[in-house]
């Protein structure tokens, strides 16, 4: 049974086709969001599973960190929505709020913010660990790697049965996924590592440990700073996504949460998850001009060609990501800040948007714009290159990651996930010799 203790009940009678037997499943109920019928008993009881590929209508857990509205577009944070919080907090308040479940007092902030921004050098020896990549190494693929590999450097807060040894893993992953991130990045240019500096708030070590060089001066535009930010705000978790739920997976058999968030940036990777931001950016340039946007729907709408509309569509909102309206308003700010009057890009995808909103396939579909379809505009006009964006998504959700596994580990009621499966392959057959074989 689940340690937690479910408001409202009742049941739901289900009729199983195919037989003339019915199953009366108990009805939970969640602080908000629909009922969910309670199906664990269901095969111990009557030998039946349920089949959903894909989790389309599956609760697989109950959580008390983020919550989603897809048909009304609301994406709350601990009950806080995210137009609140984007407005008017911070990347660090949200990792403590996501953490803890609490807004902090001034203390609590002073010494969360004091426990991550102090421990974001690497272990020196993680260093050389990137000379084994190759220079043009995706830096995904150098974060997936160097991520995992914490575990082999910080064997001090491994035991995740240590309430203290995950809270130090936690900062650890908090505090050094910007510096692995950076550094994947330098040593994809060639440049020499810059260690972080902590009397810079989060977002402002980043792009400083990005762009700053030993030979010159760099100071980090303050403008820019608050964009990333709240970039890192609005990507900072997302309920049960795909990325989310493989760090469930992982951690759910007590693998150690480096090892879990690893796995959780290699499932961030693919095009239709965190990868979409860079696939946006690659459409944009493969269309070129707003001449050639319908020639492209007609491609996206064709049932045989595999194009998507990148940055449009999602398993839950069926309406209008509320990310994407504020990521909207941020790539205006900015490129007024950078003094970036026309944007051919922002042009295109503006005008993108527009024919998609009224296009009869996107309406009936109800496929709206999502947090990716502006995001890559933003962070290409502040000097990211395309191949960073899901890097930087991943930094933002590392802090979701690790509020998730933390919530899982402390449920009394945690098992390992294991799906079952309808078997559609041979029968029980017995083994054939080869020479028997035609
Ligand atoms: N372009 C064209 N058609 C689409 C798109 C799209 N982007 N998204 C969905 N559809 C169509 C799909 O072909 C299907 O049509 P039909 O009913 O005729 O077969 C219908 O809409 C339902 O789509 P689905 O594939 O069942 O939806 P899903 O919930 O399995 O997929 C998704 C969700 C996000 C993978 C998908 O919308 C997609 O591939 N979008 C583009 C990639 C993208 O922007 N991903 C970022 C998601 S938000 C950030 C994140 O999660 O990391």
């Amino acid at each position: 049974m689940s340690g937690t203790s479910y408001s409202g009940s009742g049941s739901v009678t289900v009729t199983l086709d195919g037989s003339n037997r019915t199953a009366t499943l108990p009805l939970l109920q969640g602080t908000i969001g629909p009922s969910v019928a309670d199906m664990r008993k269901l095969y111990a009881e009557l030998g039946i599973f349920t089949f959903d590929p894909g989790y389309g209508g599956t609760a697989a857990c109950d959580s008390k960190i983020t919550y989603i509205d897809g048909d009304a577009g609301v994406l709350l944070y601990r009950g806080y929505p995210i137009e609140q919080l984007a407005e008017h907090s911070s990347f660090l308040e949200v990792a403590y709020l996501l953490m803890y479940g609490e807004l902090p007092t001034p203390a609590q902030k002073a010494e969360f913010d004091r426990g991550v921004l102090h421990h974001t050098m690497l272990h020196e020896q993680l260093r050389s660990f990137f000379n084994g990549f190759r220079r043009d190494a995706h830096p995904m693929a150098v974060l997936c790697g160097v991520v995992g590999a914490m575990s082999a450097f910080y064997h001090d807060s491994l035991d995740i049965n240590d309430p203290e040894h995950r809270r130090i893993s936690a900062f650890r992953l908090i505090a050094k996924v910007p510096t692995i991130a950076a550094w994947a990045y330098k040593y994809s240019i060639g440049q020499p590592f810059v260690y972080p500096r902590n009397s810079l708030g989060y977002a402002e070590n980043m792009l400083y440990m990005m762009h700053a060089v030993p030979a010159e001066e760099y100071t980090v535009n303050p403008v820019l700073a608050r964009a990333l930010d709240l970039i890192l705000v609005l990507h900072a978790d997302h309920e049960q996504n795909a990325s989310t739920s493989t760090v469930r997976l992982a951690g759910s058999t007590g693998a150690n949460p480096f090892a879990c968030i690893a796995a959780g940036i290699a499932s961030l990777w693919g095009p239709a998850h965190g990868g979409a931001n860079e696939a946006v950016l690659k459409m944009l340039a493969d269309i070129g001009h707003v001449a050639h946007i319908p020639d492209f729907l007609e491609k996206v709408k064709d049932k045989n060609s595999a194009v998507r509309l990148m940055g449009f569509g999602h398993r839950v909102y069926k309406n209008y990501d509320p990310r994407a309206k504020i990521m909207q308003q941020t790539c205006h700010a900015v490129l007024a800040e950078l003094g970036i009057k026309d944007d051919p890009l922002l042009d295109l995808a503006v005008e993108l948007e527009r024919v998609a909103l009224h296009d009869e396939y996107f309406v009936s579909r109800k496929l709206y714009p999502n947090v990716d379809f502006y995001s890559g505009i933003i962070l290409k006009a502040m000097g990211f290159p395309t191949s960073m964006f899901t890097v930087l998504f991943a930094v933002a959700r590392t802090v979701g990651w690790v509020s998730q596994w933390m919530e899982m580990i402390e449920d009394p009621a945690q098992r390992i996930g294991r799906p079952r499966q309808i078997y559609t392959g041979a029968p029980q057959r017995d083994y054939l010799p080869m020479s028997r074989r035609t």
